[in-house]
């Protein structure tokens, strides 16, 4: 796309003292996901690792730390609050249910769902619980349903 290319990328923010330096390679990781349709696939993470010389799980890793990164097998983040009031307003029926539906654990991706998954803390919307955050969106009372929607499967 445009006259981007990713050698040039990956030399650029070598000079950044990437990948020691983590900012510079998730500089580095941000502008390869813009210039492929908002997406890291599995083919440009891979070509990424090898020109910086690092593995790819390193790369993942690093990716998956990072909400604005988003790999092609789970470009969506979901995020449900592990707190104690959204536990009593009913988060463990809907963990286990994206456990269950999606088969997605806390740290993991669901390819199934498209999103990566993570149980997080309060997201200080207590009373209207249970909560989830979906790329970033709080969301109220969630339901099955609502994720559902929001995945789009
Ligand atoms: S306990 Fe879930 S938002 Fe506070």
């Amino acid at each position: 796309m445009n006259n981007w290319n990713i050698h040039e990328a990956v030399e650029y923010y070598k000079g950044q003292d990437a990948p020691q330096n983590q900012f510079a390679l998730v500089e580095l990781l941000k502008e390869a996901q813009e210039h492929n349709g908002g997406v890291l696939t599995d083919c440009l993470i891979e070509d990424i690792a090898a020109l910086l010389n690092i593995k790819v799980t390193f790369l993942n890793a690093v990716i998956k730390r990072y909400p604005s990164l988003k790999t092609a097998q789970a470009p969506h983040r979901l995020e449900v609050c592990g707190g104690k009031n959204c536990a009593a307003n009913g988060s463990a029926a809907l963990l286990k249910h994206i456990r269950g539906a999606y088969g997605a654990e806390s740290g993991g991706i669901s390819t199934k769902g498209g999103f990566s998954f993570k149980i997080c803390g309060c997201l200080k919307h207590c009373g209207k619980g249970p909560n989830i955050k979906w790329d970033g969106e709080i969301y109220n009372a969630a339901t099955p349903e609502l994720i559902k929607k929001l995945a789009g499967r």
